[in-house]
């Protein structure tokens, strides 16, 4: 296993002496995909039309091993990534996933680790994840109503079951968010609903506009609700305040003026943030995207085998990096290229 020298590392990227792009972005967080299938359909995601039940995806064994993502978490540790997160698909899906988490604590102290996941297995296994090290989870919830919840998640989901979820992981000490994805048509009747119940069990909700990402979600610019929509609707709980935010936030956060907690916004259609990506995405397969909207990575698999081949690897393309295609979506040709799915490189 590589040995990482994380600490000082960190000090110098958090001095702004990062591993830069061609646009002046360091590199401070790895989003490493654990697996590509998923228990839902989210019609924003994988709609169940074209990954139906016998749609195929990838066997485990060309998944990689426990052994080769904590190889890679520690060439991007090397790096300056101070922040790891762990996605899928759904990464609770990942067989002895609490395992992975202590091999990659095991690097490094101070790394934030956190997971994004749909909290459907969550309540099960929050206390193994906490044990092993992880730090926090981010928890989609998209409605309250469950009709409402099953039409975006194109499967049955108990809401209640989420928000049990929620409360067990906050009960574990792990921080936890909440992800509501807006369609307009489909769930915008429960952005005030989502409110209230955040604010009662004390956790901060983000809404995220629809985005256009991937092939296959059929996204139309008319059903995306924008923050500045919903902060209109939230006005009926509670006027908000924006509050600072730092370098590589993807959400903007507000303060609810009646005390009542935090309230975030992820606008990367309305407002992109694409000046400030310090994100990279390495697929459950291990192909590195350095942008969520690429149609082509870099196969880091046949690297693992070669010593300590990684970081030069990885400084060379992210040196080279130029995307911004949220900033450049309204002049993106998109027919030309082909987008790979959310779900398939590191969400
Ligand atoms: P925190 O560290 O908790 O703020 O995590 P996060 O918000 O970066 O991660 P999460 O997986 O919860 O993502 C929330 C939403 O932000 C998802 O819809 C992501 O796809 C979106 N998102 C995250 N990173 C990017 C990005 O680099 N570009 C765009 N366009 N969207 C992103
Ligand atoms: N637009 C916005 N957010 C999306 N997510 C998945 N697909 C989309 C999309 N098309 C969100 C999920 C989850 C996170 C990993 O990404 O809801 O919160
Ligand atoms: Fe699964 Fe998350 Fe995609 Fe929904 S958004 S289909 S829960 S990976
Ligand atoms: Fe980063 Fe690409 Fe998202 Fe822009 S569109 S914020 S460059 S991942």
């Amino acid at each position: 296993m590589i040995a990482a020298a994380p600490s000082s590392k960190r000090e110098a990227v958090a001095q702004g002496e990062g591993l830069a792009d061609s646009r002046g972005r360091w590199l401070r967080d790895l989003r490493l995909s654990v697996i590509d299938r998923c228990n839902l359909r989210c019609q924003y995601c994988m709609p169940a039309d074209v990954f139906g039940e016998d749609f195929r995806f990838r066997p485990l064994s060309e998944l990689l091993t426990f052994d080769q993502l904590t190889a890679i978490a520690a060439a991007f540790i090397e790096l300056g990534v101070s922040k790891i997160r762990l996605t899928g698909g759904e990464p609770l899906l990942r067989p002895d996933l609490p395992a992975l988490i202590r091999q990659l604590r095991a690097l490094d102290d101070g790394v934030d680790l956190a997971l994004t996941t749909n909290g459907l297995r969550l309540a099960a296994m929050a206390d193994k994840l906490r044990e092993a090290g992880l730090n926090r989870v981010n928890v989609s919830l998209d409605a309250l109503d469950p009709e409402v919840a099953a039409r975006m998640a194109w499967r049955p989901v108990d809401p209640q079951r989420v928000i049990q979820a929620i409360e067990t992981a906050q009960a574990c000490g792990l921080g936890v968010k909440v992800n509501t994805v807006i369609k307009r048509g489909v769930n915008d009747s429960q952005i005030v609903p989502l409110a209230k119940l955040s604010r009662e069990i004390g956790v901060t909700l983000r809404y995220i506009e629809y985005m256009d990402v991937g092939s296959t979600n059929r996204w139309q610019a008319s059903e995306v609700v924008t923050g500045t929509e919903i902060r209109q609707q939230l006005k009926e709980l509670s006027e908000v305040q924006p509050l600072p935010g730092e370098f590589g936030d993807v959400a903007r956060n507000y303060r609810y003026t009646d005390g009542a907690g935090e309230v975030g916004f992820i606008e990367s259609v309305s407002r992109p943030f694409c000046g400030s990506c310090t994100r990279a995405r390495v697929s459950a397969e291990g192909t590195l995207y350095t942008c969520l909207f690429s149609s082509h990575g870099l196969p880091l698999k046949p690297l693992l085998a070669q010593g300590n081949a990684l970081p030069a690897l990885i400084t060379k393309a992210w040196r080279k990096r130029d995307d911004r295609y949220s900033e450049l979506r309204k002049s993106a040709k998109k027919d030309s290229v082909h987008p790979e799915e959310m779900w398939r490189l590191g969400g």
